[in-house]
């Protein structure tokens, strides 16, 4: 062979190596989607601690802040029929309103026991528990210093398909009156579909009652100061539960046929919220529980925007969902978009196990002994529909 030829081949192979090299470098990158996670200043608490909040965006461009303080998503972009990609969840203008109280529960993760406990006490293992009294007779989401107040660990993961967070919070036993020193992780996943993942794990050393949720209000037309009664929703639940004055559930499982809770067939959620019903005049509209159909990750919920075309489905594992129709929003706080945050201008689907759960022996029990492993999962998948 000729030295030319020689030099030639050695130049083709080294080619080949490198080029190799690339595409594999290249794939790297694709499986790390760590740029697709900024972290960056959020503020600093009146107890001295810094906040930060990481921003994590897919391949279309859909963002998810979230700051580690209560787990609080702060911002949540979906596409509406343009492709415009807005903000669809409510929140507030200035960090310290959700560091000083959050009284709305703004996008918060709640725990150790989302919804209301009746009296705020309830017996496990023949052993009475008081716990913090902090909605009336009753205890609600957690108690006063739940888990949307707490600072938790954030460690974006690497080599995951999709950009994750993985957040986790020690609650020391006796924490806001609960048994056990209950350790919980949650995962916040933004997928190329465009849904928010959410999986809750938790794991006790005592026996312990558990009910993991998020408070995000969403509204799909993207201005916060528009109400979301032109939202039609539609519910998978046959059956939901009545509520007592404070909101405790009477124990009864009542079908919704024929009532303003009928949402089996989708419509708009101001059609019958001021129906002269006996149930919306305790929720001051719609604040209760809906019993799901069906068992497993399964589609339950689905709420759609005719003007914007925006699509929110919700997926869950999890028996029941508040349905709140914001109607403890009074217009106190300035929306992020302009104007005030005022009545009904946000709704929660809140995935969990039915609320007073630890004194009613009819309803899915949410004890967790030492040695088992709490798991919940629910995924907010945002589409449009033209
Ligand atoms: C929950 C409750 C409501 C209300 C909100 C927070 O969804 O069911 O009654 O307390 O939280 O304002």
């Amino acid at each position: 062979m000729k030295k030319t030829s020689i030099n030639l081949l050695i130049l083709f192979a080294f080619l080949c190596i490198f080029g190799c090299n690339k595409k594999e470098n290249q794939s790297k990158t694709q499986a790390q989607p760590m740029e697709n996670i900024q972290v960056s200043d959020y503020g600093v608490t009146s107890k001295g601690d810094s906040i930060k909040k990481y921003t994590l965006t897919n391949k279309n461009g859909m963002k998810l802040e979230v700051i580690n303080f209560g787990g609080i998503i702060t911002s949540l972009t979906a596409p509406d029929k343009k492709g415009k990609y807005e903000d669809v969840v409510l929140g507030f203008t200035k960090p310290e309103d959700y560091f000083n109280g959050n009284p709305y529960y703004f996008g918060a993760l709640i725990g150790r026991y989302g919804n209301r406990i009746a009296n705020a006490k309830f017996t496990l293992d023949g052993k009475s528990y008081d716990i913090d009294k902090n909605d009336g007779p009753n205890s609600l989401h957690g108690g006063k210093e739940g888990f949307h107040t707490k600072f938790w660990n954030i460690e974006p993961l690497k080599d995951t398909k999709f950009p994750t967070l993985k957040l986790t919070y020690t609650s020391a036993d006796g924490e806001e009156g609960y048994p056990g020193k209950l350790t919980t992780t949650v995962f916040y996943t933004l997928t190329d579909d465009n849904a928010l993942e959410i999986s809750y794990e938790a794991e006790t050393d005592k026996p312990a009652v558990v009910n993991l949720t998020q408070h995000s209000y969403f509204n799909l037309s993207g201005n916060f100061s528009k109400t979301i009664l032109d939202h039609e929703l539609q519910i998978n639940a046959d059956k939901f539960l009545p509520v007592n004055e404070t909101l405790i559930p009477t124990g009864e499982q009542k079908a919704v046929k024929g009532s303003p809770f009928d949402f089996t067939v989708s419509k708009p959620i101001g059609k019958d919220i001021n129906a002269d019903d006996d149930q919306l005049k305790k929720g001051k509209g719609y604040d209760h529980n809906w019993i799901l159909n069906g068992s497993g990750l399964r589609s339950i919920a689905k709420v759609y925007h005719p003007e914007s075309g925006r699509v929110m489905e919700v997926l869950t594992d999890e028996p029941g969902v508040q349905f709140y129709s914001g109607n403890f929003l009074d217009g106190k706080f300035d929306a992020k978009t302009g104007g005030k945050n005022e009545l009904r201008t946000g709704l929660c689907l809140e995935t969990q196990h039915f609320p007073d759960s630890p004194n009613q022996p009819n309803f899915p029990s949410t004890e967790l002994k030492p040695g088992q492993k709490y798991h919940s999962k629910t995924i907010y998948k945002f589409s449009v529909k033209k």
